[in-house]
Parts: structure tokens; C-alpha cells; sequence
């Protein structure tokens, strides 16, 4: 057996008939048996600007031949903070101060430990304690597991203390096969206040949530759900953190899921798209409210005792600007928001066919729920999975929910093979 021991994956059932993808081009993988296969899920929620491209590539080279690596502890290079202006700038107002890390995982752990510091530094050292969410993905590092609410993700490691959860919001009467946000579920929002009672208000650091959940299938916000968790967080006098992770950089059709929403938080945690998954790296966003907490002390301490020896590392960077110059010319931050009447239309179109429980969708983000095989969990899906795979189509499951974020260069062809080759596989699916 091969010595890769592959995350996330089954790893005798892969390797018994491995699925491997040896290049890419625009929307498609080319796989080991030569077959062009479509991507529907941005690989993995992140190369939002398409497969192969040519300038990000010769950015990464020039910068890795110019300067391949110098560290940005109480040093600098000057492509970091060239980067960071640019991030900036295509942040929501006010989030002026970003923190580089090299993955989403890396982003929830520093979001974290900015908010919690956040209330050290300003006296307020007993908020500590974190509310997360049910059905929530935020990595796999210790604070992640801790605040992410998925069962079977957590339950062998020893998590963080000082946690709890709000409920989910799915599966609500009335909101099945919901366009867009669904009606119902915005005082689920409310329970940060039922918490707040229980453990006390003055003890909450922060509350976090995905503003779309995608890993865990694509839970849509009900309409007013977040405009309550911001003034909750408000009552209660703790930090609202957005994990951006899936939803940044254009998934919704516009930059960030603020400027889509109308929510501000306090922190905006990022990674996938920053650089189009071309080199590991993400970036934490904090609000110009939060930073001015951290600039009361000495001018000659730290701000902040975090960091990573890669944290906006120059080929991560380089890779990054190329990004954002294609994002920019091509107008990718706001195309989810001309594709989705297309998307959303095409998706629903496979409502009626059987098995489907539900179907749901928000700017270039959609799933598709199938009912449980025989009580057992994600065994149909996975048949459709390998099923879309074989006739050309990467289609990403996750427990039940067939999960779709394609590229954002996506074109209304693409869309038509891509809900073709998915209603087949259902039809031929018991
Ligand atoms: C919302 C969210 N947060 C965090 C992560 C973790 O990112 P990474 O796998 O880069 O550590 C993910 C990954 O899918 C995610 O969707």
C-alpha cells in the first residue's frame, strides 16, 4: 500500500481503485485515464478563477526567483505588505488589518486567539468561553474541532473547554426546496442569549459561524438570521466572528459575505480562494475595532504572540496578487451574482426526482439532499458520486448532500452538462 496516508479519505477502498487528476485547464481535470472531467466543485471550494492559470503561475516563479523566502518575524519583504493593502481594500469598510496564515484551519485558530486577546487587552480577561455552532466546519485544528459542530469530527479528540453551540438551522418546517435564503428559523439566533444566561454574559469572547455552512451541505441563513446574531453578539457584548473560508473571495457575488448580507462582523477569517488554492495560505481580517484594542500597550511588544514561520510567505503572496488580477479584470468577485438566476433555475429543475429530500442554493453555492439509503448514512450519495465521476463529473458529497460550488468562471454550458449528467445519475440511483 501506498505510504500516502490520504486525509479526509478511505484509504484502502481509494487505493483498491485509486481516482487520480494529473492536470487541469479551465473548468476541467483531465484524469489518469484521460478523461476530461468537469469540476463542480472548485476543487475544493477554492480555485475560483478556473483551472491552469498561465499568470499565476509565472507570478509564483518570479517572485520564488527573486525572493524564496525571508521571514516576517520583526523582519519584512515588501510583496507581504503590498498584498495585504490590495486585501484591504477589497475588504468591507473598516476591516483595515489582516493577519496571514497558511490555511482556513490556521485562520479559525487565529481568529480565535485574536478575540479572545481582543478582551485580555482590554481589561475584560474573563471572556474567554466561544460559541460555535452545530452542523458548523471550521477546520481541524484544536480551536476548529472545539467551536465546529460535527460529531464524528470531534468526539475522539480531547477539545477546547469554555465551548458551546447554537443550534443549526436546518431542516425546518417550511423552508424545504427554499430559493435563496428560506422564511423560517431567524430567532434561532437568539439562543446566543439563552447561552449568555447560562454562562453569563461578561464570560463570552465571541461567536462564530460560517455565514453559509458548505462543508456540512450548504446551509443557507433563514432571511434576518444574521441581522439577529450581530445585535445578540451586540446585547451580549461579545465579538461576532464570519469564517469566510468557502464563502470569500466571490462565492456569493460579491467580495465578502458582508458587502452580500448587510452584516458586519468584527473578524473575517479567509483562505481557499486567496490565491486561487495555487500555494497554502489564508488571511484573518480584523475590524478596525478590534486593532485598536491591541495598540494600547508598549509600542516595542507584539501585538499579537501568533504567528507562522510561512505567515505570508512571498510565492503565497505573488500567487495571491496574480489572483486578484484576474478576479479583478475578468469581474470574478461579482459573476456569482449574473450566474445565479441560471444556477438557481437549474438546480431546481431536479426537484420531483426520486430520493431528492431537498435542494438549496445561495449565489454560486448549491446541494442537493438525498434520503438516507436504508437508514444508512451517505452510502447513496457517495454511489452518486462515483457514478457522476465516471460519466465526466466531479461532484463533491458530503453525508447525504451532493455539495456544488463550481468555478466562478463558470458558463451557462458548463452549468447544462454539469445538471444533466446529475439528473441521470439520480434517475439510474435506487
Ligand atoms: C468554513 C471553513 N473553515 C475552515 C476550513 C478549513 O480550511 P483548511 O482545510 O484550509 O484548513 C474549511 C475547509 O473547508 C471551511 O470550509
Amino acid at each position: 500500500m501506498s505510504p500516502f496516508w490520504m486525509p479526509f479519505t478511505a484509504n484502502r477502498l481509494f487505493k483498491s481503485n485509486p481516482r487520480l487528476l494529473v492536470s487541469a485547464k479551465g473548468m476541467y481535470y483531465t484524469s489518469h485515464d484521460d478523461r476530461q472531467i468537469l469540476d463542480s466543485s472548485a476543487g475544493l471550494w477554492l480555485v475560483n478563477a478556473g483551472h491552469g492559470r498561465q499568470e499565476i503561475v509565472d507570478a509564483v516563479a518570479k517572485q520564488m526567483s527573486q525572493l524564496d523566502y525571508a521571514p516576517n518575524f520583526s523582519m519584512g519583504h515588501p510583496i507581504a505588505f503590498e498584498f495585504a493593502e490590495r486585501l484591504a481594500k477589497l475588504a468591507p469598510p473598516g476591516f483595515g488589518h489582516v493577519f496571514y496564515t497558511n490555511s482556513g484551519s490556521e485562520s479559525v485558530d487565529t481568529g480565535l486567539k485574536i478575540a479572545q486577546a481582543y478582551h485580555q487587552a482590554k481589561g475584560d480577561g474573563r471572556r474567554v468561553r466561544l460559541i460555535g455552532r452545530e452542523r458548523a466546519y471550521h477546520g481541524v485544528n484544536y480551536g476548529g474541532i472545539s467551536v465546529g459542530g460535527l460529531g464524528y469530527n470531534r468526539r475522539l479528540f480531547q477539545t477546547l473547554p469554555n465551548v458551546d453551540h447554537i443550534s443549526h438551522t436546518h431542516g425546518i418546517e417550511g423552508n424545504f426546496f427554499s430559493k435563496g435564503q428560506p422564511p423560517n428559523g431567524r430567532d434561532l439566533a437568539k439562543e446566543v442569549d439563552r447561552l449568555a444566561i447560562l454562562h453569563g454574559p461578561d464570560n463570552i469572547a465571541a461567536v462564530i459561524v460560517e455565514p453559509v455552512a458548505g462543508s456540512t451541505g450548504v446551509l443557507v441563513p433563514p432571511v434576518g438570521y444574521l441581522q439577529e446574531l450581530r445585535a445578540a453578539c451586540d446585547r451580549v457584548g461579545c465579538l461576532l466572528i464570519f469564517d469566510e473560508v468557502i464563502t470569500g473571495y466571490g462565492r456569493l457575488g460579491t467580495p465578502f459575505a458582508p458587502q452580500y448580507f448587510g452584516v458586519m462582523p468584527d473578524i473575517i477569517l479567509t483562505a481557499k480562494g486567496i490565491n486561487n488554492g495555487t500555494l497554502p495560505m489564508g488571511a484573518v481580517f480584523a475590524s478596525d475595532k478590534v486593532w485598536d484594542a491591541f495598540v494600547q500597550g508598549p509600542p516595542n511588544v507584539a501585538e499579537i504572540m501568533h504567528g507562522y514561520t510561512c505567515s505570508g510567505h512571498p510565492a503565497a503572496c505573488a500567487a495571491g496578487m496574480a489572483t486578484m488580477d484576474i478576479m479583478e479584470r475578468e469581474g470574478l468577485y461579482t459573476r456569482a451574482a449574473t450566474m445565479a438566476p441560471k444556477w438557481e433555475a437549474a438546480i431546481h429543475s431536479l426537484n420531483g426526482l426520486k430520493n431528492i429530500v431537498d435542494i438549496r442554493n445561495l449565489g454560486l453555492m448549491g446541494a442537493i439532499e438525498f434520503a438516507q439509503r436504508d437508514g444508512v448514512p451517505g452510502v447513496r450519495a457517495f454511489e452518486m458520486f462515483t457514478k457522476c465521476y465516471e460519466k465526466g463529473l466531479l461532484a463533491r458529497v458530503t453525508g447525504d448532500v451532493m455539495a456544488l460550488s463550481p468555478p466562478l468562471i463558470i458558463e451557462d454550458s458548463h452549468i447544462d452538462q454539469m445538471f444533466q449528467t446529475i439528473k441521470e445519475v439520480v434517475e439510474s440511483t435506487d
